[in-house]
């Protein structure tokens, strides 16, 4: 069996440090701290993230989609796929080297979907975008840490709570879905989701598509009419707190 090679390591703005890029033989792996964020060999649940969320708003004239964040380019790639000409879509990727390394050692891994016309990256944090841009996108993807958990930075935890999910549904349009990519189920993450106001299924993915292969969850929220209001908190509220 061949070693693990660091080929590259990338400042991140987090808690966390650095981003690694690592290869053995034909593999790729992107590593934060002992974590695998993304591993090339894999990524039969990264596809169904693109692809699930497409087909529910493929119809809709000049599909507008928003992906946090690139990784090895996988969900973008399955998301063109499953959008026609007129669809457009924005990643959103935090660490510019992963951008870097996407023109370069990585872009062939997904067929280097980053030369298709119809994509515009942005070195940015998604959730900068989601809070300026009301009634935005169709669909919004994120796949930017392991699951509803910061791990690629702490300051990823705010994407994932009540506040950062209502601008994201702020961020999309009436009936626009928002998809989110997990190492598993998470009951309280689900419920926040309904909280929020959006229709929730839980799916199922397996790494290896039809092949089968571990087991990982995509939650498809449907941004339904209006967001549910918040309760008013009344000292009343505050009682048992206070
Ligand atoms: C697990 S990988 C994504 C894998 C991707 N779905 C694929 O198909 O290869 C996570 C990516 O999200 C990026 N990221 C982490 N936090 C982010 C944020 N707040 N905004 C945008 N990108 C972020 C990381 O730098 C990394 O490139």
């Amino acid at each position: 069996m061949n070693r693990w090679t660091l080929l590259d390591i990338a400042p991140t703005s987090g808690s966390t440090g650095e981003l690694r890029l690592y290869k053995r033989g034909e593999e790729f792996s992107i590593r934060v701290g002992s974590c695998e964020l993304m591993n090339s060999r894999v990524h039969g649940s990264e596809d169904a993230l693109g692809e699930l969320a497409c087909a529910k708003i493929a119809d809709r004239p000049r599909p507008r989609v928003l992906i946090g964040g690139l990784g090895m380019g996988y969900t973008l790639s399955a998301a063109l796929h499953g959008l026609g000409a007129e669809g457009r879509v924005v990643v959103a990727e935090l660490v510019p080297t992963v951008v870097v390394w996407n023109r370069g050692p990585l872009g062939h891994l997904a067929g280097h979907p980053l030369q298709d016309d119809r994509v515009t990256v942005r070195e940015i944090d998604v959730a900068r975008i989601t809070r300026a841009e009301p009634r935005a996108y169709d669909a919004i993807l994120l796949d930017v840490d392991n699951g509803p958990k910061g791990l690629t930075r702490k300051g990823n935890d705010r994407l994932y709570g009540l506040s950062g999910l209502r601008e994201v549904f702020a961020s999309l349009r009436p009936g626009g879905v928002l998809a989110v990519w997990s190492a598993g189920p998470d009951p309280a993450f689900t419920q926040r989701l309904r909280t929020v106001g959006f229709k929730v299924d839980e799916v199922c993915v397996r790494t290896r598509g039809a092949r089968g292969g571990a087991r990982h969850t995509v939650w498809i929220a449907e941004r339904t009419a209006k967001p549910v209001q918040q309760k008013p908190r009344t000292n009343r509220n505050l009682g048992g707190l206070l």
